[in-house]
């Protein structure tokens, strides 16, 4: 070994520096940089042979098909399922489900007859067969080590050739190589670096799973997004049981599809409905609740979208907000208050979307809108109608796309009108589309708009 050095590292974005100070000089990020011991200097790829350049149309392309693991969603998500020799990382908050994902997967691909292996670092191997077990994937091909040490996984990965092998987590892999601790950003880089070799060498499908904290701070899965070929994050509420499975980057295919689950005793379950399942307690005729059409990736969801507005005692009123993007939230309610007329000074809010779903595009604005004015007037906004529109700085309303899916949505489960855009498209829907230029204009002719006086 050559001399030890010591340097520090952001945990963001992967910069070194030979002295800390507080702010990364790589990505302006504060109080990121940690100490590392480093060994020699990471000695990441070997320099490859210089391969001649040739045209483009002698080369053949790369087979890439998608195998499906059997688990519908999470294939939905990867345009088909997981492709031979490509590594996937698996991000999302502790707690929020992963394991059990993964392990049904695995259970999944042994049933059909796969080769499969879990390497677990955080559980033992008694803990993962008796959620095994819970979950109903006692499968004996699945393969399970407990293991945390690079060079032994990379060794069953040559010795056995699984089809597929699900790493749980990336953060307490370490390679002896390397002096940081496991879960440092050279740890996990370096690790993620010799199992994407290893997985295009073995034809291996390799699936990382790694730990996000609620800001997505912690090392790892930043700096993996680079070195895999698909991330993917699952998201949920823990009070709720809804978990959807979205895709951020993916070099096979688009990134556009979610995947939703609901959480039970047997583990991660198909939504069917999901629309239904977000309005299944909904009651009509309650003031500050309207009905949206969104659309996550290509599948319509109709989320109910609530507002409570009332007198505040504190000399700052409250804004609280729960499945909307809070900025997005307080231009609106300036919005409401300079274009609209309705008084919200002096007043708490609270917004928030029911059941736990999370709408982050601007066609919910209509409906959020419409749900403060409605709680403001005390007049419950029309049972039957959903709201989709962009709201302007101008108060005017905007049309957004994919109407036509939104609406048929809405149309499916019984809605009869829309409050649309004034320049909105025609949808074959049955629905009546309610076209209205302003917010002024829907707030009237819904008839949640202050009564006067
Ligand atoms: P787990 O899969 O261990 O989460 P992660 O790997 O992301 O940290 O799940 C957390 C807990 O939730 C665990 O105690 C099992 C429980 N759980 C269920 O009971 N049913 C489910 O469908 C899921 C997803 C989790
Ligand atoms: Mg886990």
């Amino acid at each position: 070994m050559s001399k030890v050095r010591t340097l520090f590292r952001c945990a963001t974005c992967g910069a070194e520096a030979p002295k800390w100070s507080g702010r990364c000089a790589g990505c302006g990020d504060w109080n990121t940089l940690h100490e590392e011991v480093a060994g020699p200097a990471p000695s990441a790829m070997p320099l490859a042979t210089a391969t001649p350049p040739r045209p483009i149309t002698e080369l053949p392309s790369d087979d890439g098909r998608p195998v499906p693991t059997g688990v519908a969603e999470f294939d939905r998500v990867l345009g088909g399922g997981l492709v031979p020799g490509s590594v996937t990382l698996l991000g999302g908050e502790p707690g929020v489900g992963k394991s059990t994902l993964v392990l049904q997967l695995l259970a999944e691909r042994a049933a059909a007859g796969a080769s499969v292996l879990y390497v677990t670092g955080e559980e033992s191997t008694g803990q993962v067969r008796l959620r095994a077990e819970r979950l109903g994937a006692l499968e004996p091909r699945l393969l399970l080590a407990a293991e945390t040490s690079l060079p032994a996984v990379l060794a069953h990965l040559e010795s056995i050739r699984p089809e597929l092998c699900v790493l749980d987590s990336v953060q307490t892999l370490h390679d002896p190589q390397f002096a940081s601790a496991p879960g440092s950003v050279t740890q996990v880089r370096e690790c993620a670096h010799r199992l994407v070799q290893a997985a295009k060498s073995t034809g291996t499908t390799v699936v990382l799973v790694g730990h996000v904290t609620k800001d997505g701070q912690l090392s790892g899965p930043r700096v993996l997004e680079h070195v895999v070929d698909t991330v993917l994050s699952l998201d949920g509420d823990r009070h709720h049981a809804l978990r959807v499975l979205r895709s951020s980057k993916h070099r096979f295919g688009s990134t556009g599809e979610i995947g939703l689950f609901s959480v039970g005793a047997s583990g991660l379950a198909v939504v069917a409905d999901p629309s239904s399942m977000f309005l299944g307690d909904r009651r009509d005729e309650v003031e500050g609740s309207v009905v949206t059409a969104s659309l996550e990736g290509h599948r319509p969801l109709l989320v109910e979208v609530q507002a409570l507005v009332s007198p505040s005692p504190l000399p700052q009123p409250r804004r609280s907000v729960q499945g909307l993007e809070a900025g997005r939230v307080a231009l609106l309610l300036a919005v409401l208050q300079q274009r609209a007329g309705v008084a919200l000074a002096g007043t708490d809010v609270y917004a928030m979307t029911a059941g736990g779903a999370r709408v982050a595009e601007p066609a919910a604005d209509l409906a959020l809108c419409l749900a403060v004015a409605s709680s403001v007037s005390r007049q419950a906004f029309p049972a039957d109608t959903v709201a989709v529109a962009e709201v302007g700085l101008g108060g005017e309303l905007r049309q957004v796309q994919g109407m036509e899916r939104r609406l048929a949505e809405a149309a499916r489960l019984g809605f009869r009108s829309a409050v649309v855009a004034r320049s909105s498209p025609e949808v074959d829907a049955p629905i009546e589309l309610l076209r209205v230029p302003t917010l002024l204009g829907a707030l009237r002719l819904t008839g949640v708009a202050r009564t006067v006086g």
